[in-house]
């Protein structure tokens, strides 16, 4: 897709335009368009087809606002097989960034194993921005960084919506390999014999069921600055979870191929890194299995001893994710030693009850870092909540014959039991960690997005990284 700015609309291309619920259309009857968020309205007029993209009460828009309504009209155009696309950014010409990334995140669909017949024949080519009379330059600087946000959002999605099948560890250290080379980045993997050498406890333990062997992987962004402060960014990218040998109940197993989403936000956090630039040092780890029941696989009972030497006592096999995250987050306390730590994960269904499927969980002990969060989901459209972290759930993870175990107590507040298994690896160094279950994926459409992987994590962490 190529993205340009203008000050006139172009003559040729099918035109968005934001309308508020005060900018009202001439002869439309209220009935069939009123300017209401993530409505939409078409006509042909002078030849052309116009998308009028509701943006709600003209006091309430924000960057946000603006994201879902590009992305809600250009999913619409994209559907309808349009080439060339003309967006009047008008009066909100500052929001040419959310603009751009909407426009990305509409226009994508997962189409790899559609028959020829039932994919589109035409995807959009070009998106025209026109911006009026103002700072241009300023207004092409937020739409690339738009297209670097998008971009980085669909590489993430189109390897989430990818199957078991295609995206297991082996395939998805491939793929970051190809990023890092395609962005010089650095990439190193642990294949089977260097897991074992370097004892990846953790990884082995939940990877053993499987005929497709872990992987760990490790990618590095260099700024080139002198003093410029280093953060890990871990993720969970489990390419399947039956469970293991605590198998999982057969009712939406197959959603299970998001479980790799935390480790596919790392991928797209990285590349939007480099190219954007930024001014810090950012070393982007993922811990890859496949948690499959078989006679190798780990079974409840046993104790697994993880990267950093501390032992975990498994009593379910099918809390695996923050078990391949102990080695991660070992990994990068021990040899990385970074200045902060963030992890992503699709970690625990108990998240998922406590906020829904539209805000991810925060965890971080630091209360300025938390409100930093939730202002930047609030812009990012990457939404999170606070969640707890405290010595009342970290007592719910000792263990009488290990380091800690990987279940609490009793079922409740799972999402927060499992932040304080993860805290154990941390030590002191400043942590956040964000529960994505609820959000990385959407188990039906919605207006500016197709169902599928959503790519969360990505454009919040990013923008996380770009103020720190
Ligand atoms: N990958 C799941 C968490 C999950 C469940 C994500 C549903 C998205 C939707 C994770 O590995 C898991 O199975 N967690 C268990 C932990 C439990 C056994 C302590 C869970 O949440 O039920
Ligand atoms: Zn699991
Ligand atoms: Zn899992």
């Amino acid at each position: 897709m190529k993205i340009s700015v203008t000050d006139k609309r172009p003559a040729k291309g099918d035109v968005i335009v934001l309308t508020s619920e005060e900018g009202k259309l001439p002869n439309v009857p209220e009935a069939e368009f009123k300017g209401a968020a993530l409505s939409l309205y078409s006509e042909h007029k002078d030849g052309r087809r116009v998308v009028y993209a509701g943006l709600g009460k003209a006091g309430e828009i924000k960057s946000d606002t603006i994201r879902k309504a590009v992305g809600a009209a250009v999913k619409k155009l994209a559907g309808l097989e349009v080439a060339s696309v003309v967006l009047e950014l008008d009066k909100y010409w500052a929001e040419a960034q959310a603009a751009v990334e909407g426009a990305y995140i509409g226009a994508y669909k997962y189409e790899e194993f559609l028959p020829e017949e039932r994919r589109r024949k035409i995807a959009i080519k070009s998106i025209t921005l026109v911006a009026g009379k103002t700072n241009l330059a300023k207004v092409r600087a937020a739409a690339k960084e738009g297209e670097v946000l998008g971009e980085a959002t669909n590489l993430v999605r189109k390897l989430g919506d990818s199957p078991g099948n295609v995206i297991y560890p082996e395939t998805l250290a491939t793929r970051a390999q190809q990023v890092a080379k395609a962005n010089g980045l650095s990439c190193k993997v642990w294949t089977d014999a260097a897991l074992k050498k370097d004892k990846f406890g953790g990884l082995l333990a939940v990877g053993g069921g499987s005929v497709r062997g872990p992987r760990f992987i490790e990618m590095r962004y260099n700024c080139r600055k002198a003093k410029a402060p280093t953060i890990a960014v871990v993720g969970k990218a489990i390419t399947f979870d039956t469970g293991g040998i605590s198998i999982k109940p057969d009712s939406a197993m197959d959603e299970m191929k998001f479980d790799k989403m935390g480790g596919c936000a790392v991928l797209g956090i990285m590349q939007a890194v480099a190219k954007l630039k930024l001014p810090v040092n950012v070393v982007g780890l993922i811990s890859s299995a496949e948690n499959m029941p078989d006679g190798a696989a780990y079974r409840p009972g046993d104790i697994v001893t993880t990267f950093d030497g501390q032992t975990v006592e498994v009593l379910n096999t099918d809390a695996e994710g923050r078990i391949v995250l102990a080695d991660a987050l070992g990994y990068a306390r021990t040899r990385v030693k970074p200045d902060y730590m963030i992890d992503m994960a699709t970690l625990t269904g108990a998240v998922v009850v406590a906020l829904g499927m539209d805000r991810a969980g925060v965890f971080t002990e630091d209360e300025k870092r938390r409100m930093q969060w939730h202002k930047l989901g609030e812009q990012t459209g990457d939404r999170v909540w606070p969640m707890p972290v405290g010595d009342e759930y970290d007592e719910q993870v000792k263990s009488d014959i290990a380091t800690v175990k990987n279940l609490g107590n009793s079922r409740w507040g799972g999402a927060c039991t499992a932040a304080s298994f993860l805290k154990t690896w941390v030590g002191d160094i400043p942590w956040t960690h964000l529960d994505i279950a609820g959000t990385a994926w959407a188990t039906s459409a919605k207006p500016y997005l197709e169902k599928g992987a959503t790519g969360a994590a990505v454009r919040l962490v990013t923008a996380f990284l770009k103020e720190f």
